[in-house]
């Protein structure tokens, strides 16, 4: 039995495009791994811990092979938190709105709060970087109002899906299947024809994931 993790990034929940054709991905999934788990993070609906403080300081201990102070592990707990959760999935579910060319902050916070050392990835001065997910894979749903995929001069742009598989990569999920929905901010028939290419992408992808 696997995990699906979707994290819905999106505050606008029944008018979203991309939570739309995430959940029509996970209609699918349902259908195709009935045996499997599904759960939904809505990064809109909880506090992440801020990343500030004692939990900066948290981290840079660890790349430095230090131990924490009182302040420092506690801030770290809830750092864990997140991690575990994230950690729990096997699969993940991005949805995921381009906002000024990138992402809703709200999803750079939490990726901010789970890319972590010893955790996602490790590091050391000799072998550098080292992502720990690799056996982990992902699908990402980018929407966005306008298209970015058919010039160079408007892939240079994007920085919604070359980040995330920035990211992923580090942390060691090279496997990322990406679904685009655009542009959303258009005629209602050029959103309806994107959306149902989404939609019929996200049905075949569900069943092989
Ligand atoms: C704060 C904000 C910034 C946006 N920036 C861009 C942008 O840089 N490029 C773009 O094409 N669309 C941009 N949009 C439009 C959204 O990408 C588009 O409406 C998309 O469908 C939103 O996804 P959702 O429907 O899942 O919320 C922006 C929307 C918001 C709210």
């Amino acid at each position: 039995m696997s995990k699906l993790l979707h994290i819905q990034s999106s505050p606008r929940r029944n008018r979203s495009y991309s939570t739309a054709v995430a959940k029509h991905f996970i209609h699918s999934y349902r259908v195709t791994h009935p045996e499997d788990d599904i759960e939904t993070l809505d990064l809109w609906s909880f506090k992440l811990p801020e990343f500030d403080g004692a939990t900066i300081e948290a981290k840079y201990r660890i790349l430095h092979g230090q131990t924490f102070g009182p302040a420092e592990a506690s801030a770290w707990d809830d750092v864990l938190t997140i991690v575990h959760r994230f950690k729990s999935a096997h699969k993940y579910l991005f949805s995921v709105p381009m906002w000024n060319f990138g992402i809703p902050y709200r999803l750079k916070h939490f990726l901010d709060v789970i890319v972590q050392p010893g955790q996602t990835f490790n590091f050391s001065p000799e072998s550098g970087y080292t992502g720990l997910l690799t056996d982990r894979r992902a699908v990402i749903v980018c929407s966005r109002g306008g298209e970015y995929s058919s010039a160079p001069e408007l892939q240079a742009l994007d920085f919604q899906k070359p980040y995330l598989r920035t990211v992923l990569g580090f942390i060691g999920i090279a496997d990322v299947q990406e679904i685009l929905v655009e542009p959303t901010l258009t005629t209602p028939d050029v959103l309806e024809s994107s959306l149902e290419d989404a939609k019929a992408m996200a049905a075949d992808l569900a069943g092989i994931f």
